[in-house]
């Protein structure tokens, strides 16, 4: 069992990494007070039989798949059904699901009562190395992606890389445009590893050290800056603002990995211009993308559309976008606002 504490004062927590962690939940979870596990239909139909034995009484809140469950009117249903149920404040919510149920679950965790108890059991490997992670969580608007949100953090976070199993290889290669981001921002090593592997040769041991640093990476950052207003945790954001305006233009059709992968390969393209990336390392990110069968053209998009949603991005300021570029492959990046001329010239050259 590897254990990462996330050092936050009263909200410190731990990180729980292990191999059929899956049956050993309740040894885990504070014993009193009702549980309510939140989840999706296909998820609870794969591993509820497991879950079930592992936690004694529970209720089952099943959600929408996907983007679906982020939205207001699935937190009014499941805050009615805590509700039904009875929930109070010593009662514990429980998300398994990938970062769609965790973003929904943490917001209503944090909402509900003013804050219940919040346990993350990531079951994709994007919420593994990220989303479980820090204590963001955040639904979406019609105008865009994660605008309604809340910071609250879990009081733990049960990862068990046997959920990977089931995943498709389209979830798997959006998990690992987070890894790459983090091999960029912080971990030469993690980018060799990833580099050094047959795009599909990841065992199970490389799985395990990946998320292993990517949440330590994770959790450090958080711990410098947990609401994120410091411009530290803004590092995590390193392809994200491309991202987000993909993911929301193209109806989520455009997976959040994949739309990272090319908000990476934009802010890449920006910081070789403005010589702070070095071709070597340029081509070394552009490559790794590649190998790993992440997109490198951004789709059929409008692309002042494209800037419009950037602009209305958490990040944006003052008729620039703000991107975080980076330095090198393992190196803190920076953060520079961007006018719009440029943008279109970059989202040309990618599309
Ligand atoms: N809060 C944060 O800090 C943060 C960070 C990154 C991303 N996010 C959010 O996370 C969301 C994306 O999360 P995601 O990529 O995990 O997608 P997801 O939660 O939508 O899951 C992707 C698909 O995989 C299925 N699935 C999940 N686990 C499975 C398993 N073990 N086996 C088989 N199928 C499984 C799901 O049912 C779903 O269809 C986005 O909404 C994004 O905004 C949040
Ligand atoms: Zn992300």
């Amino acid at each position: 069992l590897k254990e990462i504490h996330v050092a936050l004062g009263a909200r410190s927590y731990s990180i729980y990494i292990s191999r059929n962690l899956i049956q050993k939940i309740s040894e885990l979870l504070p014993s009193d007070g009702k549980k309510a596990l939140i989840t999706t239909a296909n998820i609870y139909e794969l591993y509820g039989e497991r879950v079930s034995a592992s936690i004694e009484n529970y209720e089952v809140l099943l959600v929408p798949d996907g983007e679906e469950a982020k939205q207001i009117n699935v937190v009014e249903e499941v805050v009615g059904e805590l509700i039904d149920s009875k929930l109070d404040r010593k009662s514990t919510l429980i998300a398994l699901g990938g970062g769609s149920v965790g973003d929904l679950s943490g917001f209503i965790a944090s909402i509900y009562l003013r804050g219940i108890n919040l346990v993350q059991i990531p079951t994709t490997l994007l919420a593994m190395v990220d989303s479980s992670i820090g204590g963001k969580n955040a639904i979406n608007h019609l105008k865009g992606k994660n605008l309604i949100g809340s910071f609250y953090q879990p009081k733990m976070v049960l990862i068990d890389p046997i959920f990977l199993e089931t995943l498709s290889e389209l979830e798997i290669r959006s998990g690992l445009a987070e890894v790459i981001k983090y091999g960029i921002i912080s971990d030469p090593y993690l980018f060799e590893l990833l580099e050094s592997r047959e795009p599909w040769g990841l065992s199970e041991n490389d799985m395990i050290e990946i998320i292993t640093r990517c949440a330590s990476i994770k959790a450090h950052y958080v711990e410098q800056d947990e609401n994120d207003c410091k411009g530290i945790r803004a590092a995590l954001n390193l392809g994200h603002t491309l991202g987000h305006a993909i993911e929301t233009l193209s109806g989520h059709v455009v997976k959040h990995g994949e739309g990272v992968a090319l908000g990476i390969l934009m802010a890449c393209i920006i910081a070789r211009r403005d010589l702070l990336l070095s071709d070597l390392d340029y081509h070394r990110i552009w490559d790794l993308v590649e190998k790993y069968e992440l997109p490198t053209k951004i789709p059929f998009l409008d692309h002042s559309e494209i800037i419009e949603v950037m602009h209305r991005d958490k990040k944006a300021e003052k008729g620039l976008v703000r991107f975080i570029l980076p330095t090198g492959i393992g190196r803190t990046p920076i953060t520079k606002s961007v006018n719009n001329e440029l943008l279109i010239k970059v989202l040309e050259e990618l599309s």
